[in-house]
């Protein structure tokens, strides 16, 4: 009797890559990020992790998110949901950047860094010195004692659990969850918003894990999707809001894995620039989550259809009939609210990555060039 075995098949849980098992690990990543965090009665967050006091927070009049890759692209989402719940300007920076720019950071300014592995090189130095000029630092990462974790003056850890692939899927949606929580909080002690406000969003956010169980239910769909998109040497990722920020992270998915070149663009400003560059069958993937941009987001597509475009549109559930005859196929996710849509329109995003490269025979979750943490500046 022979059974083969090895450490790693185990691991994967009888997945054929890790890079798959962490996709579908995020309902719980998700669970984890929040348990503890929500109150009973749902009314209100709590991370008493914090050692920033109330009165801290009130002080803060700016903020600046600092990361790299995947993390930077979780700190977009994180300016939206920041200015959007507690109307505090915020920018995002690349970490590399930032740091050799001489950023006004200013003693009411709050840097938050995100880092998965809390050990990138550049993240750690723009950490470095945003509290070299004064400024109070959160980190937003995965790893507990890693170099950001100690450095930083407050932490949230996202219970993503490790990720092993290289490309990052649970730490990032896992890091929204983060944002949404400490948005939230900060809202909330500083009275930017009620308590009926923020139960709101509680309860939207306690759907969430079932609502991404439901995408992962239809992943044989975005087999075809990729499958279709592999035959490409170019496509386009495009978005208004907080779909464009989404559309970044799809397009860096997508190059990261299947090395198939593409392009995130702000949905309006594609005629600006390399609206051009679509041609008869060039594969658009476009995010319609936000209601009130579906009129701009449909002439967008508009314009790269009278091109030849071949437009898979990301929609809300209950609105494929106003999409419909804009798109050449669509692909439905459940209704939430719309500042939360980026922890659920990432995940169809995520597979057509993974199926694209898998259709492409390449090493998905070890892709060439590429390392899971980048020690070096
Ligand atoms: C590397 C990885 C990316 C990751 C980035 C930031 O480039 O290949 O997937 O997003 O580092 O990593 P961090 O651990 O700081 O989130």
């Amino acid at each position: 009797f022979h059974v083969d075995w090895d450490l790693m098949t185990a691991e994967k849980a009888g997945f054929d890559h890790f890079m798959l098992k962490e996709i579908n690990e995020q309902p719980k990543a998700y669970r984890d990020t929040m348990r503890g965090r929500i109150s009973e009665d749902g009314r209100s967050v709590a991370l008493p992790e914090l050692k920033i006091t109330a009165e801290q927070l009130k002080g803060i009049n700016r903020v600046h998110i600092v990361a790299c890759g995947t993390a930077l692209h979780a700190g977009l989402v994180g300016k939206n949901v920041i200015e959007s719940l507690v109307r505090i300007p915020v920018e995002t920076d690349v970490a590399s950047e930032y740091r050799y720019r001489s950023p006004i950071i200013t003693p009411d300014t709050l840097v938050i860094v995100v880092s998965q592995s809390g050990e990138t090189a550049d993240t750690l130095a723009a950490l470095r010195e945003a509290q070299r000029c004064g400024a109070r630092v959160l980190a937003i990462t995965n790893v507990v004692g890693s170099s950001v974790a100690r450095e930083a003056d407050d932490v949230i850890i996202t219970l993503a659990g490790p990720e092993i692939a290289v490309a990052s899927t649970k730490a990032y949606s896992s890091q929204l969850i983060a944002f949404f929580l400490f948005g939230l909080y900060w809202a909330q002690v500083v009275g930017k918003q009620d308590e009926a406000a923020v139960s709101h969003v509680l309860s939207a956010m306690q759907a969430l894990p079932e609502q991404v169980e439901k995408i992962l239910a239809q992943a044989e769909v975005l087999k075809e999707v990729a499958e279709s998109i592999s035959h490409h040497s170019s496509l386009f990722f495009i978005g208004r809001g907080v779909d464009y920020a989404v559309a970044m992270e799809g397009s860096l998915k997508l190059k990261e894995i299947s090395y198939i070149h593409s392009e995130a663009y702000a949905a309006g400003e594609l005629k600006h620039g390399t609206l051009a560059l679509i041609e008869e069958g060039t594969p658009v993937i476009a995010l319609l989550t936000q209601e009130e941009l579906y009129e701009k987001m449909l002439s967008n597509i508009k314009e790269t259809k009278a091109r030849g475009a071949d437009v898979l549109g990301i929609v809300n559930e209950g609105h494929e009939s106003e999409i419909a005859k804009s798109v050449d196929r669509y692909f439905s996710i459940p209704r939430t609210l719309p500042l939360l849509t980026p922890a659920l329109s990432v995940i169809p995003l995520q597979l057509i990555s993974y199926y694209a490269s898998l259709a492409l025979g390449h090493d998905v979750d070890k892709p060439r060039n590429l390392a899971k943490s980048v020690t070096v500046e």
